[in-house]
């Protein structure tokens, strides 16, 4: 049985204190779930990285950052290096998350060299692709996803496959206006990316975890986690509170392990 992947990015929402005690329940919640069979993540904010990291143990909850620079340091206001995500125990770095790339204006490109520098430094990338609405409707939508993957992970070393994941996420399934992509839709481009990624990598393609997020919520989860190529749900909204996102954690345990 494969292994599952479950984890939230809390956005800009928690303060440390928020962060710290969602970490915390959400430890105390799961502890019984092996972590061999599902391995739970959260991506805070920056601020909030080395006290969540120090608030729970990384046998029970991975900690990430939302971003970071490819630089390890310099003349770069306002932004944060890996080696400061390392020292504040971060061992997943999200890049072009759909906010980044369309609020920010984060290339491909920019997003490759970060990735590069994020394997460099042992991290995990979690790189997050996905068409919009209008290259959805137009017809673009593979078109899309194939340059955010060639572009994204050009150059990765044979021995950095496995250290890589990627998260589907359409952007206009995310957040307040989304609607959430159906089981099926998702099934059916993951089938598309997979096979992009072993055209990329070959056999080793086949073992990068595939995650969907989107609105997923208590209603969807099931159907979306029982699909072959959905290895994981990245969550936003409906993992915010510790107390949800452990009925959804306990639902897909139930689901695909008892
Ligand atoms: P959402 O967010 O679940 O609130 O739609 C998903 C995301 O932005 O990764």
């Amino acid at each position: 049985m494969k292994k599952i992947y479950l984890g939230t990015n809390t956005k800009m929402y928690k303060t440390i204190k928020d962060s710290v005690e969602f970490v915390k329940a959400l430890a105390e919640n799961t502890k019984e779930i092996p972590r061999e069979k599902i391995e739970l993540f959260v991506i805070p904010s920056y601020t909030a990285i080395g006290p969540s990291r120090e608030a729970v143990s990384k046998d029970l909850i991975t900690i990430g950052a939302q971003n970071m620079h490819w630089a390890k340091e310099g003349q770069f206001t306002g932004e944060i290096s890996p080696v400061m995500l390392d020292e504040v125990g971060a061992q997943i770095i999200e890049l072009g998350h759909s906010e980044r790339r369309h609020k920010l204006g984060e290339r491909d490109i920019d997003i490759n060299k970060k990735l590069l520098t994020s394997l460099g430094y042992g991290f995990r990338p979690l790189l997050c692709i996905g068409e919009t609405k209008e290259q959805k409707d137009a017809g673009d939508a593979l078109k899309t996803l194939r340059i955010q993957l060639n572009v994204g992970l050009d150059g990765v070393k044979e021995e950095d496959i496995a250290k890589i994941m990627v998260a589907y996420e359409p952007v206009w399934a995310i957040g307040v206006e989304g609607i959430p992509a159906s089981p099926e839709y998702a099934e059916e481009i993951h089938k598309e990316i997979r096979a992009l990624l072993v055209q990329l990598f070959g056999e080793k393609g086949k073992e990068i975890p595939l995650l969907y997020g989107g609105s997923v919520n208590n209603e969807n989860y099931s159907a979306l986690i029982g699909k072959d190529e959905v290895d994981g749900l990245f969550i936003g909204r409906s993992a915010w509170n510790a107390d949800n996102f452990t009925t959804i954690i306990n639902g897909v345990y139930r689901q695909m392990f008892k």
